[in-house]
């Protein structure tokens, strides 16, 4: 299997870095290319290739697909979480990959989630013994929109709230690591009963004081939707013990 493939990896950005490092790690063959090196070095790897790994912008892939491998029969890959193409697979590794580079036991932890119709995981990421599931094209944008609210969002509110604390209260942001630890241990062990505060208590008078102290903030609004939201969850569940 070793000498049966050959990776190239495009693009220069964080699952670029990823992927290289951990096809590093596991010694399989992989070329890589970005577009600060020549086309004539893309077109030189290409025929070195079988698998073209297209991890850039997702909305650079499809053009890149069509200027540069339309016409040849290399296996494209994509890594986008919401792109749906017919002529490259999609395969998206549900994990959030920044600077730091993880060690190989991480990166094998990492499930995919392949298009339904791809072929098996073995024949299109040869080498790698990953988790993997599959996904209806239908499904794929709602999917990815919850990974980007609970991935990403949540990120938002912590740099928040450690920037907020550091900058404005002078309180170090170090301080509110134990929370984000401990809110992190009981979402993995127990999820569904790890919610506290105003919301879950039905504490009105404390989310008006809330969303009064954010009256001039950004963050008013992601408050403020929060709460409508859970209503509606609220609602929606009582509904449905009725
Ligand atoms: N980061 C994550 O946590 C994560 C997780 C799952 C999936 N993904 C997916 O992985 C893919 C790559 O994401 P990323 O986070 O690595 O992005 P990134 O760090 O922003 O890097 C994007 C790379 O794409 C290159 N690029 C952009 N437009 C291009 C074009 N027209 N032609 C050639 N190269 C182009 C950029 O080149 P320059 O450096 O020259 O600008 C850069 O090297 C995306 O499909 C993304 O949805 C990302």
């Amino acid at each position: 299997m070793q000498g049966s493939f050959q990776y190239l990896i495009i693009g220069n950005g964080r699952v670029a870095r990823h992927m290289k490092h951990y096809l590093a790690l596991l010694n399989l063959p992989a070329l890589h290319w970005h577009r600060q090196y020549s086309l004539d070095d893309l077109h030189v790897k290409l025929t070195h290739s079988t698998h073209v790994l297209l991890l850039i912008n997702d909305d650079a892939i499809v053009d890149f697909h069509q200027q540069y491998l339309a016409n040849d029969n290399h296996l494209c890959l994509h890594f986008s979480g919401s792109l749906l193409c017919t002529s490259i697979i999609g395969a998206h590794p549900l994990m959030t990959f920044a600077h730091e580079l993880y060690s190989l036991a991480t990166y094998q932890s990492i499930p995919f989630i392949l298009d339904e119709k791809a072929p098996e995981f073995t024949c299109i990421l040869p080498g790698l013994n990953n988790p993997h599931a599959r996904i209806k094209a239908a499904q794929k944008a709602k999917y990815h929109a919850l990974c980007v609210m609970a991935g990403n969002f949540s990120c938002l509110l912590w740099q928040k709230l450690f920037k907020t604390l550091e900058n404005e209260f002078n309180i170090n942001a170090n301080y509110a690591k134990p929370y984000l630890t401990q809110i992190t241990e009981n979402l993995l062990k127990n999820p569904d009963s790890i919610l506290t505060g105003p919301l879950v208590r039905g504490d009105k008078k404390t989310i008006q004081r809330n969303l009064q102290a954010l009256k001039a903030d950004p963050f008013h609004l992601i408050y403020d939707s929060f709460v409508a939201c859970y209503q509606t969850l609220e609602r929606s569940e009582n509904d449905e013990h009725l």
